[in-house]
């Protein structure tokens, strides 16, 4: 025997609860220990009048049987009075039961304003009167269970009651809602269909009808369904004699009836008229999101295969499955995209760095002396070569984007990412893996710069809903997420992200409006706009690049993440990272609900030895070498005198292909000048950083410092004031 469904402590209030159903709810909720306020009006069934004798019976009845209850004679239009009498009598409301009605059948012609009126009035907005005033209560408190009466008038129509139907439907269209906004503070609203004898029916049931359908037959669903173990949220009810069934939507598969870049016609409508009323395998949509989620399937069929029926005849997942066979090995058409530093920094700020920590100076301002590009940037322009529309193209896969997952990621790089550049990507469908309840998509994308591969990226994209095909688990191309190890983490960074973090993240180029727009989110089903994923990823690889790598990019060889939960701007990330050698196992939390939001994941670092062994010897090609030999020798002439005019100490970073590739000092403040290479032995007054090409160009005449400047192609640090006579001594010194 399961324990007696209990009400003790919980107040009850019952609308319309003087006489029928509503009396039957108060009675039923009181015995087995509810506090009960009986609400009723007490006027007639045409909504006539009132009277508090109807109330006022109830109260006593539970009275003498040993239960407690008050009464409240007001309209459920005064809302706020009916839950007064709750929170005076009893300090707290748990349920509450939108009963009480009223009816005013005329068949459609014959309704009169007030006839139409005061059923709106009484059903649909009592309902939503005395709701309201009860629900900031039940928010508060965490818990609050609310019933709504519909009728199946509303749900199939019937003649005479066009009125009541509406605000019967309406009634339902609200629970609907409030069961999704009371969801998370454990507020759940239900609707019945009761069938049950009562002065309502009298007239229009037969009399052994009436007699047999007793609303006792009806009390047990509600209360049951206001009980606090129930879980049933936006259900929707029919009742009576002792039978319940529950209710939902069900649609068919339709058809399309347009095609790409031509006008839809009534003509087309017709034409696919049998198909798009056909109930065969159809649907059952259990929310906005599933239904919002048919029509993007729509748009992308049409645009892909310019417009065709889905009432596909077998069943979905067969066509899926040589689908799927045969997407493997396909080459999306290949991508490129130019990317300058502003790119790079927008990135950087986007994953969190920032001038807050001087390390961090490095990937945010393009003037330092070691300027770099984050090591993650390396999957944003892979990732744009698969969202141009790559991935809708590929023979066999319908993808239905709104139910596509990222579910891991892997990169590697092969060198740094250059501080600006231009990346060529393949990218190609390496395997697709059935997991059961989805498929997954091993994309791998290939990065190249001319034609050296600079990174490798694999996307697993996990398709909700596409699996069962019969297809493989697993794969040797996966690259597999680890465990983390069990003892407690070497090292644990923090940085709360802000609440514009996604919005920043997206000018990267993931424009996606599930990350900024508030009604794609909750169409999606989040309270608010999440964060990417790779926007954390970033964070979470940062955090191991500054801990175990000091903030020095050409240590970052690969990671490995797997997506596991959302995360919401604001919100703060805590990496957690041990270290095996040269692998950082890590997983990131939200330290506020501590959430593991990035799990199984690993850094694999170069290791140090390696670092300095690889370093090619500076400057070995560069033109500005012979330049700076030619200052140098120069110098041993006129140093002196120079040294007098100058008196600074100026170092250049001389770059190639985006990196550093030699350093100089030009000494002409310390006795007679020197030039040499490497850094400043001392402090340098002024670091210039300019390309090879463009030194020689500034060196020949052929660009001015001061335009090279201003566009940008010269950067310069410290006191730039002095840069003004570099010219001079380029111009008079560097002639070749
Ligand atoms: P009923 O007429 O016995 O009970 C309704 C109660 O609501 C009455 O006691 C009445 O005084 C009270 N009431 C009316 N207007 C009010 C107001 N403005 N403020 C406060 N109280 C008010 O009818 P019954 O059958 O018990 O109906 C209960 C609910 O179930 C109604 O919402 C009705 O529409 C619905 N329903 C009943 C069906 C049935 O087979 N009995 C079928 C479908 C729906």
């Amino acid at each position: 025997m399961t324990s007696p469904l209990r009400f003790d402590g919980r107040v009850v209030l019952v609308t319309g609860a003087g006489g029928g159903l509503g009396r039957a709810y108060a009675l039923a909720f009181a015995e087995r220990g509810a506090l009960v306020v009986v609400n009723d009006l007490g006027g007639d069934f045409k909504g006539v009048g009132k009277s508090s004798l109807a109330a006022d019976k109830v109260v006593e009845e539970i009275k003498r049987k040993g239960g407690k209850a008050v009464a409240n004679y007001d309209s459920v239009e005064a809302g706020e009075k009916v839950v007064k009498t709750a929170l005076d009598a009893f300090g707290r409301i748990d349920v509450v039961v939108n009963n009480a009605g009223i009816l005013r059948d005329r068949s459609f012609s014959r309704i009169s304003d007030e006839d139409w009126d005061i059923i709106q009035r009484v059903h649909l907005r009592g309902s939503f009167q005395v709701t309201r005033a009860a629900w900031d209560h039940m928010k508060k408190q965490k818990y609050g269970r609310i019933i709504m009466t519909s009728s199946a008038s509303g749900i199939y129509g019937n003649f005479g009651q066009a009125n009541y139907s509406a605000a019967k439907l309406g009634i339902l269209g609200l629970a609907n809602t409030l069961a999704i906004e009371g969801r998370k503070n454990n507020i759940h609203c239900n609707t019945i269909a009761p069938n049950a004898g009562s002065r309502m029916t009298q007239t229009v049931m037969p009399e052994d009808l009436f007699e047999a359908l007793k609303p006792e037959y009806v009390a047990p669903l509600v209360l049951w369904l206001c009980h606090e173990s129930c879980e049933e949220n936006g259900g929707l009810f029919e009742v009576g004699a002792g039978w319940i069934g529950k209710l939902r939507w069900e649609r068919t598969l339709g058809a399309i009836a347009r095609q790409k870049n031509q006008p839809m016609t009534p003509e087309a409508v017709k034409a696919n008229w049998e198909k798009i009323c056909d109930f065969d395998n159809a649907s059952k949509p259990q929310n906005i999101q599933e239904s919002v989620a048919g029509m993007i399937e729509v748009l992308h069929k049409i645009d892909a295969e310019g417009g065709v029926s889905i009432n596909h005849t077998s069943h979905a997942t067969s066509t899926a499955t040589s689908g799927f066979a045969g997407a493997i090995g396909y080459k999306l058409p290949s991508f490129s995209s130019a990317y300058t530093e502003m790119e790079t920094i927008m990135y950087a700020l986007g994953v969190g760095a920032s001038v807050k920590d001087p390390k961090d100076l490095k990937f945010v301002y393009e003037g330092s002396s070691d300027f770099s590009c984050l090591p993650t940037f390396g999957v944003i322009i892979a990732q744009k070569s698969m969202m141009g529309g790559g991935l809708a193209e590929i023979p066999g896969l319908s993808i239905n984007f709104a139910q596509v997952l990222h579910g891991e990621q892997y990169l590697e790089l092969y060198k740094p990412l250059p501080r600006s550049g231009k990346l060529k990507c393949e990218a190609v469908v390496a395997d697709v893996l059935d997991k059961g309840s989805g498929a997954v998509i091993l994309m791998d994308v290939y990065s190249y710069s001319g034609k050296e591969l600079i990174c490798y990226n694999q996307f697993s994209l996990f398709l909700v809903g596409s699996g069962g095909f019969g297809g493989k688990r697993t794969s040797e191309k996966l690259k597999v997420a680890l465990d983390v190890p069990s003892r407690s983490p070497d090292a644990v960074l923090r940085d709360t992200t802000s609440l514009n973090q996604a919005a920043l993240y997206r000018l990267s180029g993931d424009w996606n409006p599930l990350h900024i727009d508030p009604n794609f989110a909750s169409l999606a089903g989040f309270e608010k706009p999440i964060l990417h994923g790779l926007c954390t990823f970033g964070f979470s690889a940062r955090h191991v690049l500054r801990q175990f790598a000091d903030n020095d990019v050409s240590r970052f060889k690969a990671i490995k993440t797997r997506f596991a939960k959302p995360v919401y701007p604001g919100q703060t990330l805590q990496t957690e990272m041990w270290k095996e050698g040269n692998r950082i196992h890590f997983q990131t939390k939200v330290q506020e609900t501590g959430d593991i939001v990035i799990s199984n994941a690993y850094v694999d670092l170069v290791p140090k030895s390696d670092i300095s062994a690889k370093t090619p010897s500076e400057g070995g090609e560069l033109q500005s070498t012979l330049v700076f030999e030619e200052i140098g020798r120069r110098l041993k002439e006129v140093g002196r005198e120079v040294v007098k005019k100058v008196k600074a100490v100026f170092e250049w970073h001389i770059t190639k292909g985006g990196d550093i590739a030699a350093k100089w000092t030009i000494d002409l403040k310390n006795e007679s000048g020197k030039v040499y290479k490497g850094p400043a032995k001392g402090c340098a007054d002024t670091t210039i950083i300019i390309s090879d090409d463009d030194f020689m160009q500034v060196v020949l005449g052929k660009l001015d410092p001061q335009k090279a400047f201003f566009s940008g192609r010269l950067k310069a640090r410290g006191n730039i004031m002095l840069s003004q006579k570099l010219q001079m001594i380029l111009k008079d010194y560097a002639k070749l």
